[in-house]
This record gives C-alpha cells, structure tokens and sequence, in this order.
C-alpha cells in the first residue's frame, strides 16, 4: 500500500470496516424518502421543494469539506486540504442546473406555490448562512433572520466563535515551504468561490424570471438583492492574486 493510499485512499486504507447492508439500508432510504418532500399531490410543487431538499443535502456536504480542509491546512497538509477543496466547484454546479429545472415551472404554477409556502425563502437557510460564516464571510446582520429559532442561532453563534477558512488558509501560505502546494490550494479555493458566485448570479437570473422588479418572500428586493449578492467573495485572498502589482492592460 502506498503511503497516499494510506493517507487520502479507500475505506479499507483508512481502517474502516466493510458492512453487508443493502443498498437501500447504506442509504436510510425509508427514513430519507419518508422526510423528503416528493409526496405532494401536486408535480410542481415535488418538485419545488425536493429541489431545495438536494440543495440542503449538498450544503451539508460542502460544509463537512470545508471543515475537513480547515483541518488539513492547520495541520500543514495542503495536498489534503486542496482535494476536499477541489470536488465542491462541481457540487456548486449541479446545484446551479437545478435553477434550470425551476425555470421551467409555469409563472402560474410558480404563482401558487409562493401563495402556499408563504413567507418561507431560502433566505432562512442556516446552512447557507454556515458556508459563509465557516469561510470567513461574517455578516452578523443574518443573524437577526426571522423564523430562526434558537438551535439555528447557536449553530450560527458558533461558526464566529470557530476560526475561519481565511484565516487557515493565511496561516497555511505564510509557513508552506511549496510554492506549487501552496499554488494547488489556492487554485481549488478561487475555483470553488467563482462556483458560488456562478451559482448565486443563476438564482438572481431565477428571481429576474419570476419575480421581475418584486419583492422576495423574505421581504428583500428579490432580484435585486441577489445580483448584490453574487459580488461576496467567500475567501476575498484568493481573487486577483498580484493584479494589483500588474501593468494596466
Ligand atoms: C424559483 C425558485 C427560486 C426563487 C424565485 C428564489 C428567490 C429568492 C429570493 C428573491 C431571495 C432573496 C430573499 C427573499 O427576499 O426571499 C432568495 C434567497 C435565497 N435563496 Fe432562493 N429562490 C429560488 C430557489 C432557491 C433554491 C432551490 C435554493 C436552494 C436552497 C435557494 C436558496 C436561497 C438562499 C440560500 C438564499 C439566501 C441568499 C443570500 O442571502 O445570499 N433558493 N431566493
């Protein structure tokens, strides 16, 4: 076995043991299928809520990524911490196609579901507000949410008590003897940020589409406040290294 087998490779590698569950078992398909939102009546409204169900799936595993990179840099190892960096600007991908299928519903249908979840946005997702406290990006205006519970709050809390993935990432450039290590964290960092912001600037096109110039459920300016969202950067260092030394083109 080699030893980056031992270090990044399979389950076995890693001293996990193989189970003989079924599949459906490995997955808690009962449990899961009972939770998801797919048992409407209504296909358009499956739909709507099934794709912000995937979405928080994939928030969480980002979020399980980006603390396993965190680990890794602080403990000095950036080839770790750049391949569990790596997957997530294609994660951030799938998750901008599924605009794609929304933007099929109906301005009708679109109509009746926004009557029937009412307030409800995914402005009050805590996962999302997690991503970008873990990163570094920390408005503590989010904090004051509505529909937050308490639960919500200290998970939040928390995330500004934790240190950053900036902050990691800064210490771990100032001591890395490599410059081509250094290069590969980087490069993963800018890749998953401009995933985000591609992913933010495809909802702002959403909200154009259904809502025009009218608010959203959370009471922002609906595509407005999107596209003036699509400009956070989450890790600010990664952007534009050495633009600024550059000679004006
Ligand atoms: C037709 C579909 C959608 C429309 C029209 C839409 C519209 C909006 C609007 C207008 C906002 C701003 C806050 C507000 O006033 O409500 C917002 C925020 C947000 N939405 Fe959506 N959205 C859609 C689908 C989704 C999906 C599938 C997700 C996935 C979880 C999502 C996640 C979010 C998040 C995380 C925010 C907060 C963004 C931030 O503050 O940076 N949205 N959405």
């Amino acid at each position: 076995m080699t030893e980056y087998a031992t270090r990044y490779g399979t389950a076995q590698a890693q001293g996990r043991e193989s189970n003989d569950m079924p599949y459906g078992q490995v997955l808690r398909l009962d449990e899961l299928l009972k939770a998801a939102r797919v048992h409407d009546d209504d296909p358009d409204m499956v739909l709507f809520l099934a794709t912000h169900q995937s979405c928080e799936v994939f928030f969480a595993v980002i979020l399980r990524h980006l603390e396993a990179a965190r680990s890794a840099l602080d403990a000095g190892d950036g080839v770790l911490a750049a391949r569990r960096i790596r997957p997530l600007a294609a994660v951030m991908a799938t998750l901008l196609r599924q605009f794609d299928a929304l933007a099929t519903l109906t301005p009708d249908a679109f109509n009746a579901i926004r009557t029937e979840l009412g307030d409800a946005s995914g402005f009050q997702s805590v996962q999302w507000r997690e991503i970008e406290f873990l990163c570094g990006l920390r408005d503590v205006r989010f904090l004051n949410t509505a529909g937050f519970g308490d639960a919500d709050l200290a998970r939040l809390r928390g995330r500004l008590e934790e240190r950053s993935l900036q902050e990691a990432y800064r210490s771990f450039t100032a001591g890395c003897q490599d410059p081509l290590i250094a290069e590969e964290v980087r490069v993963a960092l800018l890749e998953f940020d401009e995933a985000v912001a591609m992913w933010r600037a495809r909802h702002a096109v959403l909200a154009d589409h259904f809502l025009g110039r009218g608010q959203g459920t959370a009471g922002s300016d609906g595509a407005s406040y999107l596209w003036r969202a699509a400009r956070r950067q989450l890790v600010p260092d990664v952007w534009a290294v050495g633009a600024e030394e550059a000679e004006p083109s």
